[in-house]
């Protein structure tokens, strides 16, 4: 049996019932982008809440915690972790929770005592020193010398406000040196495994610190650490979580992990986040912001490491790294089972497209590298990476580091943020949704959109007028009136329109005028009454000529080739076109 059954198996019998991992995406709390811990998704009923399953709860939850990528490569440190937890909501305290976690390292995972150390809480000017604790740990044999009090390590609350208390933490010496009798958690030989917390308490934004309506035991285990403890190994992707993911990875790259150990364990790490991310109920897609940016970052640093070691970026690699890390999860999680196509899908079109510009993104970086007179990459240069070749800062920053290059970082996130700014304005003018990203491709997109807007009314008749867009950055969706359904003849020839206007080469130009003068000029618009008394208005050639915020290409050669995919009803009198550039 594993640590998950085993664990579950033995707090069932002690009375609990077994509650499913809550999705990695927190559904009820929009200040975190992630479930950090066990608890997390259980912070009401910490609080007093009633829970339907009672008041004892044990399960194995799903964490990501991205804070620090720059940890990933190491032995221990994951993106993704599951933490098995016990809880008792205002039930059992503190000697319950620390004896059965004593019996369940000692009996069942058959840990030596000599082998554990713990350390509790040492008081400080408002909670006194937790005395109870440390009678409980010498009750069931830990030595005076195994048991350390510390204050700022031993009381336990996620982030700054919520329910929080005194803990205890329990170690395991790895190493196969003799066991000093003293134990002193400073000394990274000894690890940490499991976490009691004792929740008596809730902080609030003030700082002040009150005592909830019942006293609960929140605990939590890491199943990476402990199972690699216990199958007696120090590198945790050496354990049988990880070792067939980094054989694969070994028969892909045909190289040895011994020599390319850092690469290896960013591979497996960020692939096995990526999976959990993009098959979360939240439906996760890789993009600017939020969650969607760090499911981003995480495939293209896995694809910068896969170039490392000369995997071909072309073959499907993810897709069978992928295809391995759902087999090994998908009996414990289902939703593994059911986006099963999702993920796949999620990782492979972001291969697709950021491997599109990463090669030209690298090239460029050497050059502006070269060009350096100092060991500074300004602002402009990392926001050109990021806009244009899809590099987010992060991979800047680590490819500058790796030359002994730094990072105007802040000087970046201005910059993004007044381009963030500018686009909200310029979207929230022109009610064209679905641009919110605003990268390149969807730049692309967009101009696309007038074009066939104007060869619509060309192959149609001149009332043919938008009705609504949506962009993302694998396909455009168009809606406007006609009172038809397209004939194949005129789909074949707005597409082939298009194809021309992006063929002849014409400039983009922007220009504000007062909305009057726009609509006499013969401007096109979508809702006339919700433009402001100054408008801007973009035109390409004489081909078209509309009310927009922008952002829009500046000629279009740079659209490549337009494609109509699918046309449609959308509602009565609206037909529906989706169409791609390739
Ligand atoms: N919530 C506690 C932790 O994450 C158990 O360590």
């Amino acid at each position: 049996m594993n640590l998950k059954d085993l664990y579950i198996d033995f707090f069932v019998s002690k009375g609990h019932v077994q509650i499913p991992s809550a999705p990695v995406v927190p559904e009820n709390d929009p200040s975190v982008l992630f479930n950090t811990a066990g608890m997390q998704p259980l912070i009401p009923y910490l609080m007093g809440q009633k829970h339907p399953y009672g008041t004892r709860l044990c399960d194995y939850q799903k964490c990501v915690r991205t804070n620090d990528l720059d940890n990933i490569g190491d032995t221990y440190h994951h993106t993704f972790f599951e933490m098995l937890g016990n809880w008792s909501l205002g039930d059992y305290f503190k000697k319950e929770a620390i004896t059965w976690s004593f019996e369940f390292l000692t009996k069942v995972l058959n840990i030596p005592v000599e082998r554990l150390a713990v350390t509790v809480f040492a008081g400080n000017d408002i909670i006194s020193k937790d005395e109870e604790a440390i009678a409980i740990w010498k009750s069931l044999g830990i030595k005076d010398e195994r048991i350390c009090p510390t204050a700022n390590d031993n009381f336990w609350i996620a982030g700054e406000t919520g329910p929080c208390g005194p803990d205890t933490e329990m170690f395991y010496f790895r190493s196969n040196d003799p066991i000093p009798e003293k134990f002193d958690p400073e000394d990274n030989r000894w690890v940490e495994i499991w976490n009691d917390v004792f929740m008596q308490y809730n902080k609030d934004a003030s700082g002040s610190v009150t005592e909830l309506p019942h006293k609960n035991v929140d605990t939590g285990m890491g199943v990476e650490r402990t199972t690699a403890i216990l199958e007696g190994v120090n590198d945790n992707y050496l354990s049988s979580i990880w070792s067939d993911v980094i054989a694969l990875i070994e028969k892909i790259s045909g190289l040895k992990y011994a020599g390319h150990e850092k690469e290896m364990r960013i591979i497996a790490d960020h692939m096995r986040t990526a999976v959990f991310i993009s098959a979360d109920p939240a439906g996760i897609k890789p993009s600017n912001t939020d969650q969607g940016y760090i499911l981003r970052r995480l495939i293209r640093r896995t694809i910068r490491y896969a170039k490392k070691l000369d995997i071909d970026i072309n073959s499907d690699w993810e897709k069978e790294i992928a295809e391995l890390i759902i087999s090994k999860y998908d009996n414990y999680y289902s939703e593994l089972k059911t986006n099963h196509e999702v993920v796949l899908n999620v990782l492979n079109s972001e291969k697709v497209k950021f491997n599109r510009t990463l090669e030209k993104g690298l090239k460029e970086f050497n050059k502006i590298v070269s060009a350096l007179t100092d060991k500074v990459l300004n602002k402009d240069l990392a926001f050109k990476l990021y806009d244009t070749y899809g590099f987010p800062i992060e991979l800047t920053v680590e490819l500058a580091n790796e030359q002994g290059i730094t990072v105007d970082e802040e000087g970046f996130k201005e910059k993004f943020k007044a381009h963030q700014e500018l686009s909200r304005t310029a979207s929230a003018g022109k009610f064209k949704g679905g641009l919110a990203g605003n990268n390149e491709i969807e730049t692309r997109y967009h101009t696309a959109t007038h074009l066939l807007n104007a060869a619509l009314k060309k192959v149609i008749n001149n009332d043919v007028h938008q009705k609504g867009s949506n962009i993302t950055d694998e396909r455009m969706r168009f809606d406007f009136s006609c009172d038809h359904k397209l004939t194949p003849e005129e789909i074949e020839q707005a597409e082939k329109l298009v194809n021309e206007y992006i063929k002849e080469g014409l400039d983009v130009t922007v220009e504000s005028m007062p909305k009057e003068e726009a609509i006499k000029s013969g401007a096109e618009c979508m809702f006339i009454e919700k433009y402001p008394d100054i408008v801007t208005v973009y035109s390409i050639g004489d081909v078209s000529k509309e009310l927009c915020g922008g952002p829009h290409v500046k000629n279009t050669r740079e659209l490549g080739e337009f494609k109509i995919i699918k046309e449609e009803a959308s509602s009565a009198g609206v037909r529906r076109i989706k169409a791609i550039l390739k």
